[in-house]
C-alpha cells in the first residue's frame, strides 16, 4: 500500500474515556441507561464511569499509539464533554481535553479521523424528545458549528455518525440501546432527522472547511440465505433493505431502498420527505463511504412475524460459526457493492473491522496469545489489499479497537483490543495482534 494509505485503529469517547461526570462534563443517555438499576440491561450491571480512564491517561496512551506505527487513529468527541446539555452553555474544558489529545496524537504522526457522534446523545437533550423531536437537526448543527470552528484548523477528516442503524433502529425500535423506546415507525422517522442532520453537516463542512473530507461510518451486516431453498433467497432483498441498507442507500444514491420504502409505506411507517430533504441528500455527498463490517448474517424465511415483524430470522448454518459469522468474503462483496453503487464516484473507508472474545486473558507468560484474532485480521486485511488491487479506491483500514474498552451492553465481557486493559490496575499490556499488525503494517507501506 502507499504510505497515504491510512492504516489505523479505533476508539470512541464513551468506551474509552471514564471521568463521566469531571471537569464540567454532562450526563448522557448511556450514562443514564449504564445507571439505571430498573431492568439494568448491562452486563453485570456495568457503567463506563472510569471504563480505561483514558481521560486522564491519554498521555501514555497517545505514546504507546504512537510507537504503534498507524498514521491514523479514529475517535469521537462526547457531545457532554462540549456542550453538557446538549445546546447553550459550552465547556471550555472539554473543548482542551479534545485539543490535546489531538495535538498529542498528531506529535506522533498519527492523523485524526474525528467522529462527532458515536451513541451518546446528551441525555438534556433526550429529555425534550431527542431524535424525534425535529428540532434535533439545529440542536445538531449547534454542537457541529462549534466543533468545526475549534477543530477544523487540525483535523481533516470528519465522519458525522458512527452506525445510524444501530442508534436509531437499536434505540427507537429494538429498544435495547438507550433511549429503549420500541416502535419501528418512531425509528423510522427520527432517522430521517439524523439523515437531515447528515446532509446539513456535509454541505457546511464543505463550506467552512475546504480541503477537510467528511463521511459516515455505517455498520455494514450482509445478510445471506441460509439455505439454497427459493423463500430464503427471495427474503434476503428484503431483509437488507429494511436493515443497514435503509441508511446506506441514502448514502451511495441519495435515496431510501426502494423496497423498503414500498413495504414502509404499506405498514404506515412512512414519513414526509419534502423538496428540500431530497434535494440535500442528493447534492451534498460524503467524501467517502466508512464501512463498519465484522460479520454475516444467514436468514431464513419464516412464516410468523420474524425480526420487527418482517418475515425472516437468524440462523446458524451447520458447516459455520453460528448466527453470526465470520466471513472475509462479506467484507469483498460489500466493498464490491459500494464501490458499484456509487459508480465508483466515492471512495470507501474500512473504518471498523475487528474480533471480540471472551476469553483474551494474560497467560503465565504475561502475555495474551490471542491468535484467532491474528488470523481474522489476516484474513480480512487481504480482502482490502486485493480490493485494492482490483482498482476500487480505498483509502484506509481502521482495526477496532487499539484497546480493549468498554463494550456497551457487554461491559467488560468483549474484549475487541489489540491491547489487553486490566480494568482494576488499568495496566496495558500488548497482545499478539499487536505485534502482529504493527509488522504488517510496516511490511506493507511502500513510498
Ligand atoms: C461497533 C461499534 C463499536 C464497537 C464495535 C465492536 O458496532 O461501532 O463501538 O462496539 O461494534
Amino acid at each position: 500500500m502507499r504510505k497515504n494509505f491510512f492504516w489505523g485503529t479505533d476508539t470512541s469517547a464513551f468506551q474509552v474515556e471514564g471521568a463521566w461526570n469531571e471537569d464540567g462534563k454532562g450526563e448522557s443517555i448511556w450514562d443514564r441507561f449504564c445507571h439505571d438499576k430498573r431492568g439494568n440491561k448491562v452486563y453485570h450491571n456495568e457503567n463506563a464511569d472510569v471504563a480505561i480512564d483514558q481521560y486522564h491517561r491519554y498521555k501514555e496512551d497517545m505514546k504507546l499509539l504512537g510507537s504503534f506505527g498507524v498514521n491514523a487513529h479514529r475517535f469521537s468527541v462526547a457531545w457532554t464533554r462540549i456542550l453538557p446539555n446538549g445546546t447553550g452553555e459550552i465547556n471550555r474544558a472539554g473543548i482542551q481535553y479534545y485539543h490535546n489529545l489531538i495535538d498529542e496524537m498528531k506529535s506522533y504522526g498519527v492523523e485524526p479521523f474525528l467522529t462527532m457522534y458515536h451513541w451518546d446523545l446528551p441525555q438534556a437533550l433526550q429529555d425534550r424528545g431527542g431524535w424525534v423531536n425535529p428540532e434535533c437537526v439545529d440542536w445538531w448543527l449547534e454542537y457541529a458549528n462549534v466543533l468545526i470552528s475549534e477543530f477544523g484548523g487540525k483535523v481533516k477528516n470528519w465522519i458525522t455518525y458512527n452506525e445510524p442503524y444501530v442508534f436509531i433502529f437499536g434505540g427507537y425500535s429494538a429498544g435495547h440501546f438507550p433511549p429503549n423506546i420500541q416502535c419501528y415507525k418512531t425509528a423510522c422517522q427520527a432517522g430521517h432527522y439524523a439523515m437531515k442532520a447528515h446532509f446539513e453537516t456535509v454541505k457546511l463542512i464543505h463550506e467552512k472547511l475546504p480541503g477537510a473530507k467528511v463521511g459516515i461510518a455505517l455498520d455494514m451486516v450482509p445478510r445471506v440465505p441460509a439455505t439454497d431453498r427459493k423463500e430464503d433467497i427471495d427474503i434476503v432483498p428484503l431483509a437488507n433493505d429494511t436493515a443497514f441498507y435503509w441508511f446506506y442507500n441514502v448514502m451511495a444514491t441519495g435515496e431510501y431502498p426502494p423496497l423498503a420504502v414500498e413495504e414502509y409505506k404499506k405498514r404506515g411507517y412512512m414519513f414526509e420527505i419534502s423538496d428540500y430533504d431530497r434535494k440535500l441528500f442528493k447534492e451534498n455527498r460524503c467524501d467517502f463511504i466508512g464501512i463498519n463490517y465484522y460479520s454475516t448474517m444467514a436468514v431464513q424465511y419464516t412464516e410468523s412475524e420474524g425480526i420487527d415483524g418482517f418475515h425472516y430470522l437468524p440462523v446458524a448454518r451447520e458447516d459455520k460459526l453460528g448466527i453470526i459469522e465470520r466471513d472475509p468474503e462479506g467484507l469483498r462483496n460489500i466493498i464490491r457493492k459500494c464501490w458499484k453503487d456509487t459508480n465508483g464516484e466515492i471512495p470507501i473507508i474500512v473504518t471498523e473491522n475487528g474480533c471480540g472474545g471472551d476469553n483474551d486473558h494474560l497467560d503465565e507468560d504475561g502475555k495474551c496469545h490471542d491468535d484467532y484474532r491474528v488470523e481474522y485480521l489476516k484474513q480480512h486485511t487481504q480482502v482490502v489489499k486485493d480490493c485494492v488491487n482490483e482498482g476500487i479506491d480505498i483509502r484506509g483500514y481502521f482495526t477496532w479497537s487499539f484497546w480493549d474498552i468498554f463494550e456497551w451492553s457487554l461491559g467488560t465481557g468483549a474484549r475487541y483490543g489489540l491491547t489487553y486493559v486490566d480494568y482494576d490496575t488499568q495496566v496495558r499490556t500488548p497482545k499478539d495482534s499487536f505485534y502482529w499488525y504493527k509488522q504488517y503494517i510496516r511490511d506493507n507501506t511502500v513510498e
